[in-house]
């Protein structure tokens, strides 16, 4: 489902992913960690095309995205949900009209439709109530959540995941983890996750991959990754310093 292959970027003198390499299968939960800083959402950013590599090729079902036409990226997009690091919800929109925004610009859907998905995405993640408030005037948690209804508000066959849980206390990420394995058996949708918590690649991923120095240094199931004697894999597994 989603193939990257070589992947390279650079920011002036700083390279950040030096050769990716990573195949995730049709409704698999792949997630991706790494210590802060290492590259997790730059890798995020290029397969949603919101980035450029430098070289190398991301497919997504068949179709390389750094090489098709803008116009043809935006529908791909659309087969794409992303739950950003830090929720990325419009100020000035309420709850409602965050959940509700690409629905509105790219469905065709009546409006009474709409607001019936929309309602029906908050009550996943057991938000009703709430669609009138902005999002200065819900928590961090609660943000997190709206994110998370934005992002699967399209039906996406493909959901993407920064951090879903960094941040939160420990019984609001448990119900994060809780709603994205819920999302991947009843949608059965391939995902990817990146985060630097253990505890959570644990508990939703079917493989996790090491991101390191630039490339994906180990990748396996978390039996193999906790079982691994490979010394970066351990390292990083310790929380020893690399
Ligand atoms: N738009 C940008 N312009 C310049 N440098 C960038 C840009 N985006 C990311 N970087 C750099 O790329 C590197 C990786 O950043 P990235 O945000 O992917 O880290 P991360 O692994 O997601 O970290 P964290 O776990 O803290 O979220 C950092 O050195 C960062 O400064
Ligand atoms: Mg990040």
């Amino acid at each position: 489902m989603i193939a990257i292959e070589n992947l390279k970027k650079s920011f002036g003198e700083n390279q950040v992913l030096k050769g990716v390499n990573l195949n995730v299968e049709k409704g698999e939960t792949m997630v991706v960690i790494g210590r802060s800083g290492c590259g997790k959402t730059v890798l995020l950013k290029l397969i949603i095309g919101l980035l450029k590599p430098d070289t190398g090729s991301i497919l997504i079902d068949g179709e390389d995205i750094t090489k098709v036409k803008y116009k043809r990226l935006l529908d791909i997009r659309k087969k794409v949900g992303m739950l950003f690091q830090a929720s990325a919800l419009f100020d000035s929109l309420t709850v409602e009209q965050n959940v509700g925004l690409a629905l509105r610009r790219h469905s065709k859907l009546p409006d009474k439709e709409i607001r019936e998905k929309i309602q029906k995405c908050l009550a996943v993640v057991e938000l009703n109530g709430i669609e009138r408030l902005l999002p200065s005037e819900i928590s961090g948690g609660m943000k997190k959540r709206v994110g998370l209804a934005r992002a699967v508000a399209m039906d996406p066959e493909i959901v993407l995941y920064d951090e879903p849980t960094a941040g939160l206390d420990p019984v609001t990420a448990q119900g994060i983890i809780r709603l994205i394995i819920e999302l991947q058996n009843r949608l059965s949708v391939t995902s990817i996750a990146v985060t630097h918590d253990l505890e959570t690649a644990y508990e939703i991923g079917d493989r996790i991959a090491l991101l390191y120095n630039g490339r994906i240094h180990f990748v396996g199931t978390p039996e193999q990754i906790k079982t691994s004697e490979d010394r970066v894999v351990r390292q990083f597994i310790n929380r020893e310093t690399v």
